[in-house]
């Protein structure tokens, strides 16, 4: 089901961090907002997701308006957040069973595919204490959690964060296979190597406005024009690490 925007406008305090966006994510697609600190995309994310009320515009999945049918629209998204909410006094599998529950959806009906993951992703320590789990591993589980309802649409903040080269590939092979199973996949990143590797479709954000749409290919040539942004978004060496390591797989 796509995912579209249409005239997306939000301020905080009188000033406009979204200046109407308008963009599809399609099905069985990556779509990557790519744009610099501060350019609007967790903004659009928490709207996207029905955390965030906009001024103006829509978000609709499959027709549906987000914010109007919360509800609903939750139930077919997965959210990856930057900013991800685990609860210290639980066990990594009982957080997984917490959040089972919440959707309605006995643990044990999804041990098979939870496993599959945990093997993908390489999180031993699920049965440990999230206090003791470092930020990637909080972040390999909140993917876990993301998934647990059978997303048909994806979104990922910030898709690199807190990862390692070896974990940026496990997260980029899951997203490789829910793609091929038709799923949305609307992720963000700051780093535009990242977005030239995993995109079908690249949508260029800053300063709350859309600068490019479209194929990673027309990015390159659209690069020239953009120079000065482009330069902002081309990361340091373990940017480099992690194109390498993603690229020779
Ligand atoms: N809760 C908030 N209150 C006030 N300003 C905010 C808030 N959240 C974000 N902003 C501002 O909105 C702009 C876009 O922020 P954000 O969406 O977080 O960008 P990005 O995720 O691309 O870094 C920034 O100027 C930021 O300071
Ligand atoms: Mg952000």
């Amino acid at each position: 089901m796509s995912l579209v925007f249409q005239n997306v406008r939000k301020a905080y305090n009188g000033t406009e961090a979204l200046k109407g966006v308008s963009f599809t994510a399609e099905k069985g697609q990556v779509t990557v907002l790519l744009g610099p600190n501060g350019a609007g995309k967790t903004t659009l994310l928490n709207i996207a997701v029905g955390l965030l009320k906009p001024d103006w515009g829509e978000v609709l999945i499959d027709g549906i308006n987000v914010w109007e049918s919360s509800r609903k629209a939750k139930q077919m998204i997965g959210f990856v957040s930057d900013s991800p909410p685990l609860y210290e006094s639980l066990t990594g599998l009982e957080w997984l069973e917490l959040t089972a529950n919440l959707w309605g959806i006995p643990l044990k009906e999804k041990k098979e595919d939870l496993e599959r993951l945990q093997e993908i992703l390489e999180l031993e320590a699920l049965p440990s204490l999230t206090s003791t789990f470092s930020a990637g591993m909080k972040r390999k589980l909140n993917i876990m959690g993301a998934l647990i309802h059978d997303p048909q649409v994806l979104i990922v903040d910030e898709v690199t964060s807190s990862l390692d080269p070896k974990g940026i590939a496990s997260f980029e092979r899951i997203l490789r296979g829910m793609k091929e199973d038709g799923v949305t996949i609307f992720i963000t990143t700051h780093i535009l190597q990242v977005a030239e590797v995993i995109a079908d479709k690249v949508v260029l954000i800053d300063e709350g406005k859309i600068l490019f749409q479209g194929g990673v290919k027309e990015l390159r040539e659209e690069g020239k024009r953009l120079e000065d942004l482009m330069f902002t978004l081309t990361g340091g060496p373990k940017t480099e690490k992690i194109i390498e390591y993603l690229e020779k797989r």
